[in-house]
């Protein structure tokens, strides 16, 4: 056996008793992501080998918990895809104002931006103190920021440029405040969302969403993974709410399908049908 196959089959035993310890599961995500993710972990801590890091990852917790926050992709930004951001003002907003109270789930937020996003969009359409915002993540490192709501100044002004292009109907910069190199968000964007750990591998869903966006998330995923993930989201969605999921992801070949309808060919914006639900 090469020392590759030896590194795969200890890494197979890793994420093994990390499910068993800790109750992660990560034995379904993408091979090539995860073991690269973890090999660079393994790089810049003290061990020689995933051996050796095992004894102590599985007894631990901080340990495993530093790892944890190394090895999950947390990269997203403020109106992230704006075209996408504007399907949701033109085609799902309509259909959330006919109901007195909406509620949206976000599944696998990172550090906020999307939710804080969608908080944006949702004032500007008349809604504001209409809906609840679950704001979920594994991890809760980017969960703790995204309870912050700081970001960092540089990166406004290519989010003023997504804001503009997602149908923006005010100025970026009425929603945060400056501070030196910081932009903190209006509080008032924040006092409809809930930021809470959710881990889509084991969990299980919301109820009766209107609203369910998991946006570049499942793309780490293997098949039974992301087809969990489904199941939970077709489970949590009222008939006629909407998923959305990233623009590299898609609900066909997946088995609940069938139930669902894209609003428009590439905008990744699933409407669950009214039918009966099996
Ligand atoms: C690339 S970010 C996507 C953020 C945002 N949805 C967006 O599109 O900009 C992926 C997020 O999924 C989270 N994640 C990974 N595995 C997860 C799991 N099993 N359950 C919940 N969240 C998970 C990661 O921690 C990370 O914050």
């Amino acid at each position: 056996m090469s020392t590759d196959d030896i590194r795969d089959v200890e890494i197979r035993l890793l994420l093994e008793g990390i499910h068993r310890v800790y109750g992660y599961d990560f034995r379904d995500y993408a091979e090539a992501s995860i073991k690269r993710r973890l090999c660079h972990w393994l790089a810049e801590s003290p061990f020689d080998n995933f051996s050796m890091a095992q004894a102590h990852l599985l007894r631990e917790r901080p340990l495993f918990e530093a790892m944890l926050g190394g090895i999950t992709v947390n990269v997203t930004e403020m109106f992230r895809d704006p075209l996408f951001f504007k399907a949701v003002r033109e085609h799902v907003v309509p259909f959330l104002k006919t109901y007195p109270f909406v509620k949206i789930w976000h599944a696998g937020c990172a550090t906020g931006e999307e939710a804080y996003s969608m908080a944006i969009l949702l004032h500007e359409e008349g809604l504001a103190g209409r809906y609840r915002m679950y704001a979920t993540d594994i991890n809760e490192t980017v969960l703790q920021q995204a309870a912050e709501g700081v970001l960092p100044i540089a990166d406004m002004q290519r989010y003023t440029r997504n804001y503009q292009k997602s149908g923006g109907k005010a100025s970026f910069a009425d929603y945060y405040t400056a501070r030196y190199d910081r932009a903190i968000l209006s509080a008032a964007l924040r006092k409809d969302m809930v930021f809470a750990p959710h881990n889509l591998a084991v969990d299980a869903e919301f109820g009766e969403m209107h609203l369910v966006l998991c946006r570049n998330v499942m793309i780490y995923f293997k098949a039974p993974l992301k087809d969990r993930c489904l199941q939970l989201f077709d489970d949590s969605l009222l008939p006629g709410g909407f998923l959305c999921l990233g623009m590299k992801e898609s609900l066909e070949r997946h088995r609940p399908h069938e139930r669902y309808a894209e609003l428009a060919p590439g905008t990744r914006i699933y409407r669950k049908n009214y039918g009966r639900v099996d």
